[in-house]
């Protein structure tokens, strides 16, 4: 509400941070696996005199390099402005509470990618015992950067009783450790500790399977087998760590996975469905094609199976990363603020003096009235639906006139305890002219006959 409104068109604000966020979570997993599986290969390398090991392993450190340090760095970023753009309210939330560990995680990043620079451009220079050293120094400082982020990420979907209880205080910071140790805390480290182990054997499985096996069979059975073995722990653990991990999610946000399919037909519980199910079949899969390709004929494992491996991956970390995105709603911070930066605890203010007055990036003198309904729009639904692509308004509506969005809008302010939205969705706040006028405006969007608003009434960036 004290900030501008990011409209993207079709795909959603919500997706652009989804996209960047996939694309961040695979490089920064495994930036922090193939922290370990470097030193870890350097020292088997070392012990067995496996000379041809390091060359190959110095490849695989060069693209290492390149992935976390350019790629990795950058998406980072790139999560930073989208986030900023898309929730600025959660991220200025965050800020206030994290800033110290957010200022100890950069520390931490630091070292990280000035050692992996150290660690690519000392190799073979210097003593292979202190390099292995600096390989180890770099694990260290990318798995800290883990356990810091870590605590952030958990706190969102689980902030804990004792920070709600200081919540819009002012005193929020005096529970920092509270907040980041908080419910969901150990199982989501152990949960993306088993996601980097795999992923280090994954993008090991890309390095080497271009290693010729015609002219060196030895060589690529070995680290072929030796990086698919990555893939072992992780995949006996998963599932208990699943376990452990929605165990210890509230009842309430649990819910929406079990929510019966009847009561939103085709709604969010076969969307959080289908996504378990692409968890599970592509992980399988991916156990199937490490096991039959990788394992049993390693020679002949080339680079578009690893690429079709890698594709996999992907698919299960995007659908594990919107799993976890689902689980959240309709909050940004669990049960302190909703998706659309609306505060829990202003609700019933909004209610008695009007959400828009209360919204800053919104002209007071919005005109006409068709433009206060749009602003409702941005203000309230937006974070989660676009007009025309994803989770479509006018598909979602489809087929109701000016009567039953009424009706559907009144339900959504009043709230039943049973309302299944409720698991989704926030109250609708707001004065009942507001929300006539989102009816209105949500009544042109799926039926063109209606009058079209004219006017712009937020500031709202494109
Ligand atoms: C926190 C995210 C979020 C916000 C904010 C949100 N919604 Fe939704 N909404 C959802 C989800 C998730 C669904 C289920 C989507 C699906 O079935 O494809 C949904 C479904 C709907 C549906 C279809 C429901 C049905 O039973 O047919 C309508 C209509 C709708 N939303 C309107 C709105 C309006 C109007 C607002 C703003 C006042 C809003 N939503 C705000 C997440 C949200």
């Amino acid at each position: 509400m004290n900030y501008p409104f990011w409209n993207v068109p079709n795909v959603g604000s919500g997706w652009v941070i989804g996209m960047i966020a996939i694309f961040h979570v695979m490089i920064s997993h495994f930036a922090v696996g193939g922290g370990f599986y470097l030193p870890l290969a350097e020292r088997k390398a070392l012990s067995g005199g496996r000379g041809q090991w390091c060359e190959t392993l110095r490849g695989h450190a060069k693209f290492f390099l390149v992935l976390t340090g350019v790629f990795g760095a950058v998406s980072g970023v790139g999560i930073w402005f989208s986030i900023g753009l898309a929730h600025p309210e959660a991220t200025s939330t965050l800020i206030h509470n994290f800033v110290f560990g957010w200022a100890i995680e950069w520390v931490f990043f630091m070292v990280e990618l000035t050692t992996a620079a150290v660690y690519y451009y000392t190799w073979g220079r210097i003593d292979s015992k202190l390099h292995l050293k600096v390989g180890w120094v770099y694990a260290a400082a990318s798995f800290l950067t883990l356990v810091i982020i870590n605590g952030i990420l958990t706190f969102m979907l689980t902030p804990g009783d004792t920070w709600l209880s200081v919540a819009g205080t002012g005193q929020e910071a005096s529970k920092f450790w509270e907040a980041f140790f908080n419910p969901t805390y150990w199982p989501g480290l152990f949960l993306r500790i088993a996601v980097c182990v795999s992923l280090a054997g994954i993008w090991a499985l890309v390095t080497t399977s271009r290693i010729d096996g015609e002219a060196f069979p030895k060589l690529k059975t070995d680290m072929v087998r030796w990086s698919a073995k990555w893939l072992i722990p992780s995949f006996l653990a998963m599932p208990l760590l699943l376990g452990w991990y929605l165990w210890a999610v509230p009842e309430s946000q649990r819910a929406l996975l079990t929510l019966g399919i009847s009561t939103i037909g085709s709604g969010t519980f076969s969307q959080v469905t289908r996504a378990a199910l692409v968890i599970v079949m592509t992980s399988a899969t991916i156990l199937g094609v490490v096991y039959f390709l990788a394992w049993r004929s390693p020679v002949d494992f080339s680079f578009s199976h690893a690429l079709a491996v890698l594709a996999l991956a992907v698919m299960a970390t995007a659908s594990g990363e919107y799993s976890r995105e689902m689980l959240r709603k309709p909050y940004v911070i669990g049960r302190h603020m909703y998706s659309n930066g609306v505060r829990v605890k202003s609700v019933p203010q909004l209610n008695a003096q009007g959400f828009l007055p209360n919204a800053r990036w919104i002209r007071a003198d919005v005109s006409p009235e068709y433009a206060k309904g749009e602003a409702m729009f941005a203000g309230q639904c937006m974070s989660c639906h676009t007009i025309d692509g994803y989770r479509s308004m006018r598909r979602l509506l489809a087929g109701r006139n000016r009567a039953a969005i009424g009706n559907f809008l009144t339900m959504l302010h009043d709230y039943k305890p049973d309302s299944p939205y409720r698991r989704f969705m926030p109250p609708l706040s707001g004065s009942p002219d507001e929300i006539r006028l989102l009816g209105d405006y949500l009544d042109h969007i799926v039926s063109p006959t209606a009058p079209a608003p004219t006017g712009k009434a937020v500031a709202s960036l494109h």
